[in-house]
């Protein structure tokens, strides 16, 4: 069944054209996630970046805060409301949670750096803000309580800086040793080693580097060099240095000293054995000038490789062609590839929705291409993952679709990573892999990729790379939050898994929503497998089903009976005041992770036929999926990962996100677009508290994208669940240069989104899911009619369960 495209492509390009024109950069929100529930806080917001990047960019140039508040703190992304400003650096994650990481390669405008103002100690310089703060796609702009207004722009390894400086002196602080600090201290907080700055005859010119270590990836060391430039030269230069005094393990430092007083130098300065803490200070006395404005460089190779980047990329000290290019940019790769329409007939709320999703899905990861300092390769070169737990249910199958080189560069990286350190991440950062919270998830990424004919990737290898983790037992780098097994990458409980065929809860952490997540991962293996080394494919098949070696067919809660549970090495369950609705504080060491026992039930997407019978037949699962979504009937506190969610249902954290969809699975679509539109109502918005919890990289943008097209992708399977479109007119690029269509006749959103009928390429539809092929590589045509009732239209097969037996 497929849409007679070829007659229509002339004007699918001429649509592209005329669509190119609009800029949807301007109804981009950045700051959708920037705050949680505490009005002016970031605590349980979204944890985002605010300031200018570039879709994937390197750089990612914004303000570093520190919230005094520290119970009440979250500082991954640099960015908070009203924190106090440690400096502006070019580089930063967005949505992250756990340690903070990156906030390095700073600069600081002061005014005064007389007494008590000592440039080694932030408390002394940091500064409140005034006024609101302003950003658009590639811009930020705030202004300092010390009279300076910030302007900043970046491209792809570069950034530009503008201060507008009171009358008076004025200053620049370069911190070499300045990164994002843990606000609650603990095993992954970030950690300087050292760094060097030289200032080139004249003042306006610095080179440098810094390594800092540590951060939610646990990771060692890792070196950016800079370059930095100033429009005007300045009328003093001086480097300093100081000792140390940030206790770490493992390396020189002053421990329990005072914070130093710098001891100024010339104009070079290396840390030396000691790690001691460099940086420069210039300063403007011509009272003249009122703007500094400053270009900065970044990479890891080399200083001379960050001078390139700052001169090609950042040709013009106008920050608004900077600006500009950003915006262009963006609407060309990234905004451009979905068009709705634009005009007063439309809810300008979910345009902006819409428009601001897809840019918080393309701030991470990082291509990073050209810039490995580990190993020399052809291939592409990608960091910042975050995480594939996270990622792989919806985000990577939007990438696939609109970003098909982007993807495929991203995926070839992951698969180098295999070649040359042994293991592909879940997390990496900084270089270094870590951290795994549950299975070795990049496989379901290579999975769905491969059974969407992902262009580019060495297959052979990919699944060599797929059977290290199913199969070897990654070594135990003792992480302090769970020193029980590895957890920098591959799969830590195989020593479980693989001879018992479950993980057991008294000999491993995590050990329901690992035995699922498990299983998942070896279904993935099976569909690669199908290709490449067919003779493998029963055995991960086999496996695959092994979450049913966990499931206690008798287990009660709620009155429904069946679930997921501790099951001991012995081979007994152990039910003893065994509540599936619990999970102690849901992280590293207890029994399911970041989601209780009742919620990672539902996660089966590869075996869903045995799921339903196991939960005891259709009407059952019906009567169980409509209690999760009943307000306060969570027993659980998820605390800053719940977002104040009170159903068992957490829309706030990735394990849940397919799950309103699973009606499709008893052929009610209907409730499906009901539960799911109800979450996307409650929980997203375009505001500042717009996101429930952690954004994670874009995960959660990405699910409310899919939810606004009106489908949902089964991850590992060519497949695409139908749902309920927010828009009359779509079109979405895909496989490059095609387009898919989705139409919706009789769409209101306030109370007629329900489907009455479908269309797929002009033919009636009477499934409830599509298959890749049917839309996506030639692209196509869906025609929903929607309306008011709550209907059942569809009679034809439900999603499939290609991982369908039962052990
Ligand atoms: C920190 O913020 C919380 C939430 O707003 C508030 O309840 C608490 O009193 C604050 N603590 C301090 C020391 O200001
Ligand atoms: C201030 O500097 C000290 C010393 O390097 C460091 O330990 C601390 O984390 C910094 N604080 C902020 C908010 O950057
Ligand atoms: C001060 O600024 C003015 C105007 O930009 C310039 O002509 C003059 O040379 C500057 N003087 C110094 C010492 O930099
Ligand atoms: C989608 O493309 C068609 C032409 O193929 C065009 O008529 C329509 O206006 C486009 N819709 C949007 C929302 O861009
Ligand atoms: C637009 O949609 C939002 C929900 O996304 C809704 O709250 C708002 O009332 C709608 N506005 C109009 C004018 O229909
Ligand atoms: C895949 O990579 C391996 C080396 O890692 C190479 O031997 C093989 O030829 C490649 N296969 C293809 C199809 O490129
Ligand atoms: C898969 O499981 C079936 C049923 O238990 C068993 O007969 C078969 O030997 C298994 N195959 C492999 C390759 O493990
Ligand atoms: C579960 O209950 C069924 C029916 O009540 C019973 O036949 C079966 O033995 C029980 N299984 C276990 C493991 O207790
Ligand atoms: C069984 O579970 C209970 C309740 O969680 C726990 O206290 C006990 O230690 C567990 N028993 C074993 C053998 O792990
Ligand atoms: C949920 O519990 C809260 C707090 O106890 C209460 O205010 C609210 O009415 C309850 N909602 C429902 C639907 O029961
Ligand atoms: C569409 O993209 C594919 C893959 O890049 C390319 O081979 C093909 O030439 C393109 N077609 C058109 C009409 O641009």
């Amino acid at each position: 069944m497929k849409h007679p495209v070829r007659s229509s492509l002339f004007l699918a390009v001429l649509s592209h054209v005329i669509a190119a024109q609009i800029d949807y950069s301007k109804y981009v929100n950045p700051f959708i996630g920037a705050e949680g529930p505490i009005p002016g806080l970031a605590y349980g917001g979204g944890d985002i970046f605010v300031g200018g990047a570039l879709p994937f960019g390197v750089a990612k140039v914004g303000i570093d805060t520190y919230e005094t508040n520290v119970s009440f703190s979250t500082i991954n992304g640099g960015y908070t409301p009203k924190g106090l400003v440690t400096a502006i650096s070019m580089m930063h994650e967005s949505g992250t949670g756990g340690g903070p990481k990156y906030g390095i390669v700073p600069q600081m405008p002061l005014t005064t750096v007389d007494e008590p103002v000592n440039v080694l100690d932030n408390r002394t310089y940091w500064q409140k803000r005034v006024g609101d703060d302003k950003a658009s796609v590639g811009y930020y702009s705030t202004k300092l309580e010390n009279g300076v207004g910030v302007e900043i722009s970046a491209s792809r390894h570069s950034g530009i800086m503008q201060y507008e400086f009171p009358a008076g002196d004025k200053h620049v602080l370069i911190d070499i040793s300045h990164y994002l600090p843990s606000e609650h201290g603990g095993s992954n907080a970030q950690y300087y080693v050292g760094g060097a700055i030289d200032i080139q005859p004249g003042g306006r010119i610095y080179t440098g580097y810094t390594s800092v270590g540590g951060g939610f990836s646990e990771s060692a060391p890792s070196t950016v060099y800079f370059c930095g430039e100033f429009d005007s030269a300045p009328d003093q230069s001086n480097t300093f240095r100081g000792r140390l005094t940030d206790p770490i393990r493992g390396y020189h430092t002053f421990s329990n000293g005072p914070v130093p007083e710098p001891i100024f130098g010339s104009n070079s300065e290396v840390s030396g054995p000691l790690n001691d803490r460099v940086g420069a200070l210039f300063t403007w006395s011509n009272a003249t000038i009122s703007t500094i404005k400053s270009r900065v460089g970044i990479s890891f190779i080399s200083y001379e490789k960050a001078c390139y980047f700052k001169n090609e990329e950042i040709t013009s000290w106008k920050l608004q062609d900077t600006v500009d290019a950003a915006v262009k940019e963006w609407n060309e790769d990234v905004f451009n590839k979905i068009n709705v329409p634009i005009d007063d007939s439309q809810n300008i709320t979910n345009i902006r929705l819409m428009y601001s999703s897809l840019y918080f899905m393309h701030l991470m990861p990082s291509d990073r291409t050209g810039e490995n300092p580990l190993w020399d390769s052809d291939e592409p070169s990608w960091d910042d993952f975050y995480t594939f737990w996270d990622i792989f249910r919806c985000t990577i199958s939007l990438y696939h679709l609109i970003q098909p080189d982007y993807y495929s560069s991203m995926i070839r990286s992951v698969i180098d990573i295999w070649r040359f350190e042994g293991f592909m991440p879940d997390g990496r950062s900084g270089n270094y892999n870590g951290v795994v919270q549950g299975g070795s998830n990049a496989d379901n990424a290579l999975a769905d990729a491969y059974v969407k004919g992902l262009h580019g990737i060495n297959w052979t290898d990919a699944y060599q790379a797929m059977v290290k983790d199913a199969e070897v037992i990654p070594y135990n780098t003792f992480s302090l939050v769970d020193p029980t097994n590895g957890i920098k990458e591959g799969r830590g409980a195989l020593y479980d898994w693989i001879p018992l065929g479950y993980i057991s809860a008294d000999r491993s952490t995590r050990a329901v929503s690992r035995s699922v997540e498990y299983a998942l991962n070896d279904f993935s293996l099976a569909q690669v497998a199908k290709g490449v080394a067919p003779g493998d494919v029963e055995k991960y098949m086999n496996r695959s089903a092994q979450w049913q070696n966990i499931w206690a067919h008798n287990h009660t809660h709620k009155g429904f009976t069946g679930f997921l549970a501790p099951r001991l090495s012995t081979g007994e369950f152990n039910l003893t005041d065994y509540n599936p609705a619990l999970c102690g504080s849901c992280e590293w060491k207890d029994i399911s992770y970041e989601g209780t026992p009742f919620e990672y039930s539902f996660t089966v997407p590869h075996d869903m036929e045995t799921l339903i019978q196991f939960m005891g037949g259709e009407a059952e699962f019906e009567r169980r999926l409509d209690y999760i979504f009943v307000a306060n009937t969570s027993e659980q506190s998820l605390a800053s990962n719940g977002a104040g969610i009170t159903t068992i249902m957490n829309i706030g954290n990735e394990p849940d996100f397919a799950t309103p969809y699973e009606y499709n699975y008893l052929n009610k679509q209907w409730k499906s677009v009901r539960e799911s539109r109800i979450l996307a109502n409650q929980f997203f918005h375009d505001a500042n508290y717009g996101v429930p919890g952690n954004s994670d990289a874009g995960a959660l943008n990405s699910w409310l994208i899919w939810q606004m097209l009106g489908l949902y992708p089964v991850v590992t399977q060519p497949v695409y669940l139908i749902e309920s479109p927010w828009f009359s007119d779509i079109n979405m690029t895909v496989n490059f240069n095609k387009t898919l269509r989705i139409k919706a006749n009789g769409l209101d959103n306030a109370d007629s989104y329900y489907v009455q009928s479908v269309k797929v390429n002009g033919e009636p539809w009477e499934k409830n899911w599509l298959e890749h092929e049917d839309i996506m590589v030639d692209g196509g045509l869906i025609e929903f009619e929607l309306g008011k009732e709550q209907k059942i239209w569809e009679t034809g097969s439900v999603p499939p369960s290609p991982g369908h037996r039962i052990l």
